[in-house]
């Protein structure tokens, strides 16, 4: 297949990347390299990607629609998969904005572009976030439309979208919601990375709350696999990719990680932010079903290759501003 591959300079985009390149795909990949976190971070993922024979990069932003069109004209892809977009919680309260334009607009572009170019196939990503109360584990069955925050709220729209095209257009549409996506090369902004580089530098970690609230965290691997298995034809469907093992404790990650890093946390308590979830559980029975995915990466062994990664690029990543 040639794929395009919207934002390939992210954490999940160049894993995912890397994965289809593995398999014999070929891939195009767009970001726009925005400073949301450190760039060097995407730069860095993107190197070996930009190495491989299958693949080429195009910095570009998917909200600028006459430039996303010249894409299409020059390329006959069979498939997008969009990964592009503003993805943290607590940013989208303070800039609320970026995250429908980007979140909801570009994705809006790229169906119409898929039209236009007659492209069958999208893969899109979106949030565990939208299942803000309801009940555990989430299933896709759940009733989602009470969003507790601007980012779920742009990515509920975005899947709103993909059904209207996939109604009116007959795109095939898998829309994967991901849950709390972990590993090497993470997001700054995350905690699995935002603690592992804390603890090895010695510095505070601010905790929101008690630290009890779990995640359902998945291993990137596991993610950028079941993303790659979703380009199967589906009709329209919406899939948890998440989990899988017991949902662990933000105290048990943080313990997790001083082991591996062999030093201990400094620990500033903040108040819980409004925006954020107390708990996420999958429900993947659907994924099992449907793409036969199974996550093969438990908590113990992710979190040991996340903390090696921190140690084994200490020497650059002690520059990333954090
Ligand atoms: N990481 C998680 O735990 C998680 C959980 C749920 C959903 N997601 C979703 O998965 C996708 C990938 O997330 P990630 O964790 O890799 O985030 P990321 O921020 O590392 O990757 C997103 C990439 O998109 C690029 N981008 C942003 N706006 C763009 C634009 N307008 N045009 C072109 N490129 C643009 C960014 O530069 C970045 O490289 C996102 O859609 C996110 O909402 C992630």
């Amino acid at each position: 297949m040639l794929i395009l591959l919207t934002g390939v300079a992210g954490f999940i985009g160049a894993r995912t990347a890397q994965l289809a390149l593995d398999a014999g795909h070929e891939v195009v990949g767009l970001d726009n390299l925005n400073d949301y976190y450190d760039p060097r971070l995407k730069r860095h993922r993107l190197e070996p990607l930009i190495q491989s024979p299958g693949f080429r990069f195009i910095e570009m932003d998917i909200e600028d629609a006459p430039v996303l069109e010249r894409v299409f004209a020059d390329t006959r892809f069979d498939a997008v998969i969009n990964l592009a977009a503003r993805a943290g919680v607590r940013a989208s309260i303070t800039d609320p904005r970026i995250y429908l334009t980007t979140n909801t607009g570009g994705t809006l572009n790229l169906l119409e572009c898929m039209v236009r170019h007659q492209v069958g196939k999208f893969v899109i990503a979106s949030t565990s976030s939208l299942y803000a109360g309801q009940p555990m584990p989430f299933s896709e069955e759940s009733i989602v439309s009470r969003p507790i925050s601007p980012y779920a709220a742009t990515k509920l729209a975005a899947e709103a979208l993909c059904h209207v095209w996939h109604h009116l257009h007959g795109i095939d549409v898998s829309v994967v919601r991901y849950f709390t996506v972990y590993g090497p090369a993470g997001r700054p902004d995350m905690s699995p990375f935002l603690f592992s580089e804390s603890i090895r530098r010695r510095l505070p970690i601010s905790l929101f709350g008690d630290g009890s609230q779990t995640r359902d965290f998945t291993y990137i691997d596991d993610i950028a696999r079941g993303t790659l298995g979703a380009l199967q034809p589906l009709g329209f469907e919406i899939i948890n990719l998440g989990g899988g093992f017991t949902p662990m404790s933000v105290n048990s990650m943080i313990a997790q990680l001083e082991e591996n890093l062999g030093t201990t946390a400094i620990i500033q308590h903040q108040p819980v932010i409004a925006a954020d979830m107390q708990d996420t559980s999958a429900d993947v029975s659907k994924a099992a079903r449907l793409l036969n995915w199974h996550p093969t990466t438990p908590p113990a062994l992710g979190f040991q290759l996340t903390a090696q990664w921190h140690t084994q690029h200490a020497d650059w990543l002690d520059t990333v501003v954090l």
